[in-house]
């Protein structure tokens, strides 16, 4: 990672609050958290890839009764969204989950673009970054979120003007999803949108 690069990251992550290792909830987790409560039932089964501290997987369990799973590659997230009561697998993206298991799939990944792309050395790098396009992780999650989403699912996907929404949103429907915005709000240094994804 270059200095400049490095600079970026830390930067971004004293806004975000970003502790050693886990990435701690801020506006963009408050986002999706907020979108998803409105939107998930209570007999739903609901994921959310990529928890971090459990932020949003906890609002969405206690505001709305849902069934919710929480993931995250990071073993100390996993740790942390466990501290909160939370059911928690650690996982790579949905990887080992089952076709059709889902109701509703959150997430909101890294989406930093830097010059670089991983394997990343650090949970830091692991928590913002997107690669060259920032889209690294966002694209095979799209290519791989619809198996497990039942009929009549929705993916909750939160992102930043920084990643190219016009790119994710093709992507997305190129994954055959239709694409609609849910929540959205801007900042000085990025507009947030939570896209709604149907099959
Ligand atoms: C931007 S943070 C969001 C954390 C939390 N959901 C929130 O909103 O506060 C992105 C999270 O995705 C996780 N992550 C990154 N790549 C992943 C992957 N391939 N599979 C699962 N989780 C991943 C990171 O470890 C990090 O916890």
């Amino acid at each position: 990672m270059s200095g400049e690069e490095s600079d970026t990251l830390a930067d971004l992550a004293e806004r975000r609050g970003l502790d050693d290792d886990v990435y701690g909830a801020a506006e963009d987790s408050r986002l999706l958290a907020d979108a998803a409560v409105d939107i998930v039932r209570a007999d739903w089964r609901v994921l959310e890839v990529g928890t971090g501290s459990g932020y949003v997987a906890d609002r969405v369990a206690g505001e709305t009764g849902a069934t919710v799973v929480a993931s995250d590659l990071n073993p100390h997230a996993c740790g942390l969204a466990r501290e909160r009561g939370l059911d928690v697998v650690r996982a790579d993206l949905v990887a080992p989950f089952a076709d059709d298991a889902f109701d509703a799939v959150l997430f909101n990944p890294p989406y930093l673009p830097t010059p670089e792309d991983g394997p990343w050395d650090d949970w830091l790098e692991v928590a913002l970054s997107g690669g060259e396009d920032g889209r690294a992780v966002v694209a095979p999650f799209l290519a791989d979120v619809g198996r497990v989403l039942a009929p009549g699912g929705v993916v909750l996907l939160l992102v930043s003007s920084v990643t190219g929404l016009d790119a994710v949103r093709d992507l997305a429907a190129d994954a055959g999803f239709a694409v609609d915005v849910a929540a959205e709000e801007s900042f000085p240094y990025e507009r947030l949108v939570v896209l709604a994804l149907r099959g």
